[in-house]
C-alpha cells in the first residue's frame, strides 16, 4: 500500500526523499510525487507510474529545500494518474497520506458547500483542505492537524508541511504505522523502518492516537489533545531486507498477519452496522437493476476460484439468486449459454488472469453485466467490468495468495449482503446481524494468529507426511481446496482437498497410518456429519488433525491434534477456518526448505493462457 516519508532538517533533502520512496517500492504503487519548502512557496513534483518517472521529472524541473515529504500511491479512491497522485495541496498546505478516510463523501461535500474546489478523486485531499481552513483562520499546523483529526473517520498516517512555517512537520497516525527516525539535529519520518536504516538506528514507532511535530528545533510527540507523550527512541538493528518485510522471516507470513488490518480496510466506509446497509462507492447499478437481475456466474482462477465457491454459498444464501462458479479457463471454451438478467463476477487478485479476463469478456459479449472483484487498482479486469468492487488487502507480494483470498471473501459476503438489501430478501436485523460479525472478524484472526506456535508444532509432527487429504463440508469444502492448494504450492507436498461426504465414494481407499487428514469441523449446520466422517477416517487409522471451534471437547477427544477458532457466524467460518490452514502450509515449506514466497513453477500473476 502507499508509503509516506518525510524530512526536516540542515541537509538538501530531494535525493533523500526520493531514496526513502525507492526503499518502500517494495509495496507496491502507481505512482509518486514529493512536496518541498523551496524558496518561499511549496513545490510540488508528482507523475502517475514508477519512481524512475518521478526522477525524470525533478531532473526536468528541479526543487531544492531541507524540509519536504513524499508519497508512493497504492490507488484505492480514484485511479492512478497525476492529479490523484499525492501530495495534495490547499492553499499553503500539502498533505501525503496513508489509508483511508470513510467519511471523506460528507467531508467534501461540507467543503465544497464552503467554496472549495477539488482537483483529485482521493479521500486524502480532504485532509488538505481541512487542514488548509484551520491554518488560514489562524492556527499553527499542529493545531490544525489537531482540529483535522477530530473530523476524520477511517484509518490513516499522514504528514503535513505548512508554507507559514518552513522546516515544520507535523503527522498523525491512527491505524496506520509510521515511524520517526531521529538523526543528529534532522529528522526521517517514514510509514515503514526501510527509509530510515540507512540515516538512523534511533526510532519512535508511533502509537495509534499521537501526532508528532518535527522541526530543526527538535521533535515532540502527542496526543491528539495535544497532551505530550514521553516516547524515547528505540535502537533499530535490522538489516534493511528484513525490514521490508517488517521483520518477519518472509513476505507470506507477513501477508498472512496482516489479514486483520486487510480486512478492516475492505470492509471501511462500506456498512452501517446499527441498519445492515452496504454501500460501494464504485458500484454504479441501481436497485431497480440489481432487481432485475435473475443469475449470477463467478468466473475465476486458482485461489479466487475458491472464494468464489464460497460465494456461492453467500449470495445464494443471501439474496436467493442462483449462482455458477466456473474456472476462467473452462468458461472460456465451453460455448456458455449466458441468459438475460446474468451478473458475471470475476474474482481476481492481480486483475490480469488471462483466463479470468477472457471470461469477463466472454460473459460481457453474450450480454451479461459484470461487477469484478480485484485488488489492484484499475487493472485490466477492474476497468473492463461495468462495475467494481476492489479488496484493500495492500500489495501481496508472496506467489501463495493469502490476504488477497480472505478480503476476496470479506468483498463477497458485502456483495451477498448489497443484493439481498436490493432484493428485499433480509430483514434489517438480519442484515444487521451479519455486519456485526462481519466486524468482529479482524479481532477473531488475531486470535487465530495467536496459535501460531502450536500450529508450527503440528507442522513439525507431520513434515515427512507424502500425502495430505483435506476434509470439509458446505462453506469448508472449498477451504478443503484451499488448504490443500496451499501445501501444494509451497512445500510440494501432495495433498487433496475433498468434500467430507464423498470420502466414502474413494478417497477412504488411501487412508493409512501415513496419511494425515485434516477435518474443518468448526461448529455449523453440517458439525455431526463432519464428526462422523472424521470418526471414518479415525477407524481406518487415519492420523486426524482437526480445525474446530473452541470448547468443542468432544471434538479434542476424537482428533489426534486440533486447533481452535473463536465461535462465529456460518459465512464468517471459512474466513477463520484458512486461517491455521495458511500457517500449516507455510510453516511445513519452512521445515522442508522451499523457497516460500516464490515457489518452483508458479506466478504471481498468469497473464497466459
Ligand atoms: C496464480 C497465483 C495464485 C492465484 C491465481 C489467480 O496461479 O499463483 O495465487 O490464485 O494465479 O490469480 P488472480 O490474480 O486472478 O487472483
Amino acid at each position: 500500500m502507499c508509503g509516506i516519508v518525510g524530512y526536516t532538517g540542515p541537509r538538501q533533502c530531494v535525493g533523500t526523499l526520493l531514496d526513502g520512496l525507492s526503499k518502500l517500492e517494495y509495496r507496491g504503487y502507481d505512482s509518486a510525487g514529493i512536496a518541498i519548502h523551496d524558496d518561499g512557496d511549496i513545490a510540488i513534483r508528482k507523475s502517475e507510474g514508477k519512481l524512475a518517472r518521478l526522477v525524470e521529472l525533478v531532473a526536468r524541473e528541479p526543487v531544492s529545500g531541507t524540509c519536504g515529504v513524499g508519497h508512493t500511491r497504492w490507488a484505492t479512491h480514484g485511479r492512478p494518474s497525476d492529479e490523484n497522485a499525492h501530495p495534495h495541496r490547499s492553499g499553503g498546505v500539502a498533505v501525503v497520506h496513508n489509508g483511508i478516510i470513510e467519511n471523506h463523501q460528507s467531508l467534501k461535500k461540507r467543503l465544497c458547500g464552503m467554496g472549495r474546489t477539488f482537483c483529485s478523486e482521493t479521500d486524502t485531499e480532504v485532509i488538505a483542505h481541512l487542514l488548509d481552513e484551520h491554518a488560514a483562520a489562524g492556527l499553527s499546523l499542529a493545531e490544525a492537524a489537531r482540529r483535522t483529526v477530530a473530523e476524520l473517520r477511517g484509518s490513516y498516517a499522514f504528514l503535513a508541511i505548512s508554507l507559514k512555517e518552513p522546516g515544520t512537520l507535523v503527522g498523525a497516525r491512527l491505524n496506520c504505522p509510521m515511524v520517526v527516525g531521529i538523526g543528529d539535529g534532522e529528522t526521517f519520518l517514514a510509514s515503514d523502518l526501510p527509509p530510515l536504516l540507512s540515516h538512523t538506528r534511533e526510532a519512535i514507532f508511533l502509537e495509534d492516537g499521537e501526532m508528532v511535530v518535527a522541526s530543526p528545533d527538535g521533535v515532540e510527540v502527542t496526543d491528539f489533545s495535544g497532551a505530550p507523550r514521553r516516547r524515547s527512541p528505540q535502537h533499530i538493528d535490522w538489516s534493511p531486507v528484513m525490514a521490508e518485510k517488517g521483520g518477519y522471516r518472509h513476505f507470506m507470513l507477513k501477508e498472512i498477519h496482516e489479514q486483520p488490518r486487510a480486512i478492516l480496510d475492505t470492509l471501511a466506509g462500506r456498512m452501517l452496522p446499527e441498519s445492515g446497509e452496504v454501500f460501494f462507492e464504485t458500484l454504479p447499478m441501481p436497485d431497480e437493476r440489481l432487481r432485475r437481475l435473475k443469475k449470477v456466474l463467478i468466473v475465476a482462477c486458482g485461489t479466487s476460484w475458491h472464494a468464489g465457491l464460497i460465494g456461492k454459498f453467500m449470495i445464494e444464501g443471501l439474496a436467493r439468486l442462483p449462482v455458477e462458479v466456473d474456472l476462467g479457463s473452462e468458461y472460456r471454451y465451453r460455448d456458455p449459454v449466458v441468459e438475460e438478467g446474468t451478473l458475471c463476477v470475476p474474482i481476481s487478485q492481480s486483475g490480469e488472469t488471462a483466463d479470468t479476463l477472457a471470461g469477463l469478456r466472454e460473459a460481457r459479449k453474450k450480454g451479461a453485466v459484470a461487477i469484478s472483484i480485484c485488488n489492484v487498482v484499475s487493472s485490466t479486469i477492474a476497468r473492463e467490468s461495468d462495475g467494481v468492487i476492489y479488496t484493500h488487502a495492500g500489495p501481496e507480494i508472496g506467489v501463495a495468495s493469502t490476504k488477497a483470498f480472505t478480503t476476496q471473501l470479506v468483498a463477497l459476503y458485502l456483495l451477498g449482503l448489497h443484493l439481498a438489501a436490493a432484493r428485499g430478501t433480509r430483514t434489517m436485523e438480519e442484515a444487521a446481524a451479519h455486519l456485526q460479525d462481519l466486524s468482529e472478524l479482524p479481532r477473531k484472526i488475531e486470535e487465530v494468529l495467536k496459535n501460531e506456535a502450536a500450529i508450527a508444532a503440528i507442522a513439525r509432527k507431520y513434515k515427512d507426511a507424502r500425502d495430505f487429504l483435506y476434509l470439509g463440508r458446505g462453506v469448508s469444502y472449498p477451504i478443503a481446496l484451499e488448504g490443500a492448494l496451499k501445501l501444494k504450492e509451497i512445500s510440494y507436498i501432495h495433498a487433496e482437498g475433498y468434500p467430507a461426504g464423498e470420502m466414502k465414494h474413494g478417497p477412504i481407499a488411501l487412508i493409512d497410518e501415513r496419511m494425515p487428514v485434516l477435518v474443518l469441523c468448526a461448529k455449523g449446520d453440517s458439525y455431526e456429519k463432519t464428526l462422523s466422517n472424521l470418526e471414518e477416517a479415525r477407524t481406518r487409522g487415519g492420523r486426524v488433525i482437526a480445525v474446530g471451534t473452541a470448547g468443542d471437547r468432544t471434538l479434542a477427544d476424537k482428533a489426534e491434534d486440533v486447533v481452535f477458532l473463536p465461535p462465529c457466524g456460518s459465512y464468517t467460518r471459512p474466513i477463520l477456518e484458512v486461517v491455521p490452514l495458511q500457517l500449516l502450509a507455510y510453516h511445513m515449506a519452512v521445515l522442508k526448505g522451499t523457497d516460500v514466497d516464490q515457489p518452483r513453477n508458479l506466478a504471481k500473476s498468469v497473464t497466459v493462457e
